[in-house]
């Protein structure tokens, strides 16, 4: 401070304004920026902790450590101050998610002041930890890096006990804080503490700082600085090298207990050689420094919880090393050194040897830590970024406090912009305080004897493996429709698990306020509908999608959940548009699994994941992963798996597998050994009943329905079929739903496929006796495995739980290949086993079931075990509901197209839950649940004219839209209102398309009679396969009608809805499009903009059952078109 003018230093009178002064000072002072000219009003200093410092007669403001304000080592804080300052930062937390006074605010208020009250102190969550720590450092006034302050990553150590478990946590800290020289600001955070006995403390000033060895004659080797708590270490058995730099032993203190000493491995310390960029002589000096500032001796304050032992870093700023470390007087003390072989006159201060010197030192230093890529700030950027950090908060929180004596670096002061500008320092909790050396309040225990510091080394050595392995915590999410996704979320466990400490989570189950404070972050997540979340992807979507634009919750609440694409290709500088840094220190990547076949929306919700976690913050560590259910869905996944791992390994600073093994061990996930599985049978036992068991299995509420009919809506002259399913719910059921909705049916498999199955298992007599699956865990206990439920038979395993028509996928043959016994079947399922090109032309010719791979491979033996573990989950079918419950509020209709085709290798096929439906007599049972279809329901407005296009099946839901029309008409005739415009009923036109009038043209006289009572307005039929005229497609009707389509959709805003085949609703889309274009509207790009609005808005919906029409010829064309 010296040669500072004094008349600007403290607030002279005029800039002090007090228009609301108190007791306490005024409530505004001005701040002036000498350079600019510029002012500002700090109120924020309002908020400040009221401790004892400066007073009218005297200014504390250039002590190192003011002495009423070192933390004492006195207990807890009374419970009041606790209550008070727990109060005041969950005030903050809750208002940072802008959650203050919410029922969740007052509640957590409420628990945390029970267990003060209970225990004198309270855990803080891992959130509130998180935030706590980044408030901290926003709060230190003495630090010139505090734009940073969002970016702290926290490692979480309150559950150390030992000072093992301290050495672990500090290793895995200088690892990832290291980086390779990339440094990342991080914090870890040790128990908090509970009384005046059993503090957790790390006896260093700094994790990494070199011994200073005071000689006989009163001179020193290596840091002057450290001379005190190198004798303290050498007091616990370390025995240094005597050099310059040596690092020196972590000295950690568990739970109040005597300190145990360890040497950091190495290999976890980066250091810098210091060279000049011009003066070769430089290295003469043989200097070094570290690159990892990371101070130890704090004591961090959170919310009245005190954590005495809280290492943190940040990244150094050159003039700390340069000119403090390296320069002081006091310190390595270069300068004269340096000043001598520049050859300067260091016989009189006048020369101003001292300060060339000390740039050349820092230049030095830059130079070095610049060539050797490691983080360093220079003082003048460090200087910048501050006057920002200054103006943020000034927006932010009307003020910064911030230490001007500190702030100002030790060089060129008035070159840097914070040296002009006026700062007021006060403190503001949660903050970082001084404490007392550790070693001044320990009371030692005996002088320890070799034997005892022998075994510390040894403890310190066998550490090591331990501290290499240590994992990181690893999240992996999953959104799926039909369990792939979980598979493969699964298999990803597995690989991480080599090095991580990972965990498959269903987007469902997810605390989404968790995301934030997430480290590792992996997304599994399939498109379903038309460019829509699973249903168990549906809520994190949606929270996702609203944190970007949050105006938009309500219209994505009712219609449906059409997410942001990604517009343009990533641009290199990525980072710097992003929208939030809520998720900073969130790192991820995610796959995305999807169909070709669904054009534009390939993968839409992945993608969209993606983009929305990178605008929040999130660092994408490995780029968006795509599988394509037409080909090679697992081989992407297998290879998009290996890269994220590897990356996670780079960015954790974790030695990764080399890539064979990761690949390995994505092949042989998941490990079934016939050894750790069993099936135990028990006669007197009788198996769990089946809707409790699906119920279980699928975590859905399952309820019966009861067939009252199945009619074949199709002519007797059609050799295919389309059966009306009526089903009666039960006189306790209070399954309700809406026209648009769909009916999820749990299939069962054709009984003379399972008994074909049955017959070739070593168990086949035991069929249909109860049986458990149970494994041996790790403690080789025989455990009930939840793959199944707690009790079943096999034949009903087979019959209704376990999937034994689907193409095996790769894992699964790969595990059939240990159980062959011909060496040729082994050779070709091994092949398969690769997932690769052979396997994908194997499943698209075959398309074979189980027992198509039991009579290729006749030598494998079929343990069932195997079969029930690792063959995938009978799935659900979803079926439009045909119904109203306006109309019929008992029952639900659905329309099934009976499936049959034949493989291209001829075989005949027949799909299993359509062939079931279409076999069922009355009163049989059929286990069912509703899924909503928010994005189909009718318009609230019922003057709203609407548009139908469902060819084929697609016709299904419009029954149930007119039935609701009829039964919405009779209710006004048997009650009639004035006739106005919100009560009129809008226009239905219905396009419909069959092969031939006199085959499939299903509900035709059901169509007749709604045209004669009105329900319907008009009907288009398209036939495309009547003998003797032209084929046509519904797209052909609505070129013909055109000029009506377009009226109704532009003039009355009417809706669309489109059911049925993905092809085909391209296609309709397409062809509005066309039309909006035919008719001169719309140039080109607006005509495609308008119907993507239309989807937005909810006017456009769409009802996509999969690829349904033309199967084979449109997979068969995709398919190819992929592999080209
Ligand atoms: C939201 C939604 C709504 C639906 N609504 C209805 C509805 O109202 N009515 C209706 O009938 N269906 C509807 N479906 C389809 C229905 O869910 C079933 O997919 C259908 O009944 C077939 O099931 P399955 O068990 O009989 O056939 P599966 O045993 O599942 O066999 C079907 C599989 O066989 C293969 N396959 C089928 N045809 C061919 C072919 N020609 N060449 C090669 N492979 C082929 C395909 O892999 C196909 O996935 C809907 C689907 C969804 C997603
Ligand atoms: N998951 C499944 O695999 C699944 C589910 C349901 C149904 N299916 C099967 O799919 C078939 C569907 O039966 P369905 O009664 O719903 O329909 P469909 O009778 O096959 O077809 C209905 C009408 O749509 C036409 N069409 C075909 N492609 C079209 C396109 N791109 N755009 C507009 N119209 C098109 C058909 O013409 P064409 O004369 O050109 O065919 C026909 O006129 C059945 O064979 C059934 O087995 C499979
Ligand atoms: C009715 C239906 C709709 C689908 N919609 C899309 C879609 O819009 N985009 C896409 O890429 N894939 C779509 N798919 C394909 C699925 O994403 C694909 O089958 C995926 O592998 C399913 O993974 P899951 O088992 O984890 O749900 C759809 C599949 C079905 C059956």
């Amino acid at each position: 401070m010296d040669g500072k003018s004094q008349e600007w230093l403290w607030p002279s009178p005029a800039t002090v304004s007090s228009p609301n002064s108190d007791s306490n000072g005024p409530s505004f002072i001005r701040l002036q920026n000498l350079l600019t000219g510029e002012q500002n009003t700090d109120t924020f200093h309002q908020q400040a902790a009221t401790t004892p410092g400066c007073t009218f007669r005297r200014c504390l403001g250039s002590l190192m450590q003011v002495p009423s304000q070192t933390k004492r080592h006195n207990g807890l804080k009374p419970k009041e101050v606790v209550i008070k300052e727990a109060k005041d930062f969950l005030m903050e937390y809750y208002a940072s998610l802008r959650k203050e006074n919410t029922e969740a605010h007052l509640k957590r208020q409420a628990d945390v002041i029970d267990e003060i009250q209970a225990k004198g102190l309270y855990e803080l969550t891992e959130q509130e930890l998180t935030y706590g720590c980044r408030l901290a450092w926003r709060n230190a006034s003495r630090c010139i890096g505090r734009i940073q302050w969002g970016n702290l990553h926290v490692f979480d150590a309150r559950d150390a006990v030992t000072p093992e478990d301290m050495f672990n946590a500090i290793t895995d800290h200088v690892k990832y804080a290291t980086n390779k020289g990339n440094i990342r600001s991080s914090i870890t955070v040790f128990p908090p503490r509970r009384d005046s006995m059993h503090d957790f403390r790390v006896w260093n000033v700094q994790l990494i700082r070199y011994a200073g060895y005071e000689q006989a004659d009163g001179s020193v080797i290596g840091d002057p600085s450290n001379i005190e708590f190198t004798k303290i270490c050498q007091s616990y058995g370390w025995r240094g090298n005597g050099g310059m730099f040596d690092v020196l032993p972590l000295l950690l203190q568990a739970n109040g207990t005597e300190p145990h000493l360890f040497e950091i491995p190495e290999e976890l310390i980066l250091e810098v050689p210091i060279s000049h960029p011009e003066y070769d002589w430089f290295e003469e000096l043989k200097l070094r420094w570290y690159a990892l500032p990371a101070v130890s001796c704090l004591l961090l304050d959170i919310g009245g919880v005190e954590f005495p032992a809280c290492p943190f870093n940040g990244w150094y700023m050159v003039t700390e090393i340069g000119a403090r470390d390296l320069g002081d007087t006091n310190r390595y003390n270069l300068c004269k050194p340096v000043a001598q072989y520049l050859k300067l006159d260091t016989r009189s201060e006048t020369t101003l040897w001292r300060d060339k010197a000390i740039v050349e030192l820092n230049r030095a230093v830059m130079h070095s830590f610049l060539k050797h890529k490691v983080t360093l700030v220079d003082h003048h950027t460090a200087s910048n970024t501050f006057m920002q950090h200054l103006d943020n908060e000034q927006k932010l929180r009307g003020g910064c406090p911030a230490d001007w004596v500190w702030i100002v670096p030790p060089i060129s002061g008035s070159a840097t912009k914070v040296y002009h500008q006026e700062m007021l320092n006060y403190k503001i909790k949660p903050s970082f305080e001084y404490q007392e050396d550790p070693w001044k309040i320990h009371t030692k225990g005996s002088q320890r004897k070799f034997k005892d510091i022998a075994k510390l080394v040894v403890v310190s050595t066998d550490l090591m493996g331990k501290v290499l392995a240590k994992r990181i915590r690893a999240t992996i999410l999953y959104a799926t429709e039909t369990g792939t996704s979980e598979r493969y979320a699964k298999m990803l466990k597995k690989l991480l698990d080599i090095k991580f400490d990972a965990k498959v989570v269903c987007m469902a189950d997810y605390d989404f306020s968790n995301l934030d404070y997430e480290k590792l972050v992996f997304i599994v997540a399939s498109t379903f509908g038309n460019a829509e979340a699973p249903h168990n992807g549906e809520e994190f979507g949606r929270r996702l999608h609203f944190r970007a634009h949050p105006i938009d919750l309500n219209a994505s609440r009712t219609g449906s959940l059409h997410l942001p694409r990604r517009k343009s290709k990533l641009r290199a500088n990525e980072t710097e548009d992003r929208t939030s840094s809520f998720m900073i220190n969130v790192k991820y990547s995610v796959f995305a699994l999807g169909s070709r076949a669904y054009g534009e929306n390939f993968c839409a919700f992945g993608r969209s994941l993606d983009t929305l976690l990178r605008d929040f913050g999130g660092e994408r560590i490995c780029p968006l992963g795509e599988g394509d259910e037409l080909c090679g869905q697992e081989e992407s996944f297998r290879s998009w798996a290996g890269k994220a791992f590897r990356a996670a390994c780079e960015t954790f600073c974790i030695d990764a597998v080399d890539h064979s093994d990761a690949t390995t061990s994505l092949t042989t996930i998941p490990s079934w050994s016939e050894n750790n599985f069993r099936l135990v049978f028990d006669k007197k036992k009788t198996a769990a009943g089946l809707l409790e068991a699906l119920s279980e299995l699928h975590s859905t509420h399952i309820e019966p329905l009861t067939v009252l009919s199945v009619t074949n809506l199709q002519s007797s002259s059609s050799l295919r079929s389309t059966v009306l399913v009526k089903l009666k719910k039960a006189s306790e059921s209070n399954l309700c739903y809406f026209p648009g909705d769909h009916l999820s049916v749990f299939p069962r498999n054709d009984p003379e496929i399972v008994d074909q199955l049955l017959r070739k298992l070593a168990d086949k007599e035991s069929s249909d006796i109860t049986t458990q699956l149970e494994y041996l865990s790790n403690e080789g206990i025989w455990t009930v495995d939840t793959h199944m439920p707690a009790t079943f038979t096999l034949r009903e395993a087979f019959m209704r739980f376990i999937d034994i028509t689907s193409p095996p996928t790769p894992q699964f043959l790969h595990c059939l290949t240990s159980l062959a016994m011909d060496q040729n079947d082994r050779n070709k399922l091994a092949e398969l086993a690769k997932g690769s090109k052979e396997y994908e032309d194997w499943k698209f010719w075959k398309n074979p079931g189980l027992i198509d791979v039991i009579e290729e491979f006749p030598s494998v033996r079929l343990p069932a075990t195997l079969l029930l573990l690792k063959l995938p989950r009978l799935k659900q079918r979803y079926y439009s509901i045909s119904s109203s419950m306006a109309m019929t509020p008992d029952e639900i209709h659905i329309t099934v197209s009976v499936v049959a085709y034949h493989t291209k290798s001829g075989k005949l096929r027949r799909g299993i839950c359509s062939n079931w439906l279409n076999s069922l007599k009355e009163g049989e049972s059929v286990p069912c649940f509703i899924r909503a279809a928010h994005g189909f329901r009718m318009p609230p407005d019922q003057s709203v004219p609407i548009i139908m296009i469902g060819p084929g099946t697609g016709i299904a839901p419009f029954r149930s839209f007119w039935q609701q029309r009829l039964a919405d008409k009779n209710r006004e005739a048997a009650f009639p209102v004035t006739v106005t415009k919100e009560t009129r009923f809008g226009k239905m036109t219905l396009f419909f398309g069959c092969r031939e009038s006199t085959k499939d043209d299903i509900y035709m006289d059901e169509l007749k009679d709604c045209l004669t009572n009105g329900v319907l307005d008009v009907v288009h039929k398209a036939y495309s396969r009547e003998p003797g005229q032209q084929k046509r497609y519904v797209q052909d009707l609505m070129k013909d009608h055109g000029g009506d389509l377009l009226h109704t959709i532009l003039d009355e805003d009417g809706h669309i809805y489109v059911c049925g085949d993905v092809s085909m609703a391209a296609d309709v889309s397409r062809t509005i499009q066309n039309l909006l274009i035919d008719y001169g509207l719309f140039d080109q790009e607006d005509a495609i903009e308008y119907v993507k609005t239309m989807k937005e808005r909810g006017r456009y919906h769409e009802d996509i059952f999969g690829i349904t029409l033309r199967t084979g010829e449109v997979t068969e064309r995709i398919r190819k078109a992929a592999q080209r």
